[in-house]
């Protein structure tokens, strides 16, 4: 009987004392995982653009279509509230995200129209690619320009 009251009283206090619980929220590294992805897909065309790598249409043509699905994934959970950088460690979500979501929001749309043409062309030949693969990357520029803060 005893026990109960000391263990709520813990709980309590260490609720207390964190001051950043949303630290360990799970959509912080799930959105920051999905970027990942986007950038290891990208950078299989980006090589290819850049001659670092022979292209490759098939290869190019699997890339493209998995950048169109993952810009599908459903934005909304990856970002809660509270989980800025201005909130939380580890996240360099500016909180501009949420200040301004409209733009935010309008700059995924750019991104998911840039994938979904970029799907249509990356396999039709290197210069197809490269331009699609051109208009893309200045999709992700834009948004972190505006919306991330930089590396530390
Ligand atoms: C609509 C906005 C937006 C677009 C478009 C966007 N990004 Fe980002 N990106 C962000 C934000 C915000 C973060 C920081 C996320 C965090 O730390 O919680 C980020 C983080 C990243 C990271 C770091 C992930 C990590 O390991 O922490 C990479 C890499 C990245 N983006 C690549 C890309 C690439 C490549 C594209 C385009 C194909 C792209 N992003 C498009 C907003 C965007």
């Amino acid at each position: 009987m005893t026990f109960r009251p000391i263990l709520a009283a813990c709980a309590l206090s260490i609720g207390l004392t964190l001051p950043a619980i949303a630290d360990d929220d799970p959509a912080i590294a799930a959105r920051q995982g999905q970027f990942k992805l986007l950038a290891l897909n990208f950078g299989v065309m980006g090589g290819m653009a850049q001659g670092r790598m022979e292209y490759d249409a098939e290869a190019a043509q699997t890339a493209a279509d998995n950048l169109y699905h993952l810009t599908r994934v459903d934005q909304m959970v990856l970002w809660p509230e509270g989980t800025d950088s201005d909130s939380v460690d580890g996240t360099r979500a500016n909180i501009s995200i949420w200040e301004d979501l409209d733009d935010f929001v309008e700059k995924f749309g750019a991104l998911q129209m840039a994938a979904e043409s970029l799907q249509d062309v990356a396999g039709d030949g290197l210069d197809e690619m490269r331009a699609g693969v051109g208009a893309l990357g200045q999709t992700c520029q834009a948004c972190h320009e505006a919306h991330r803060d930089e590396a530390s």
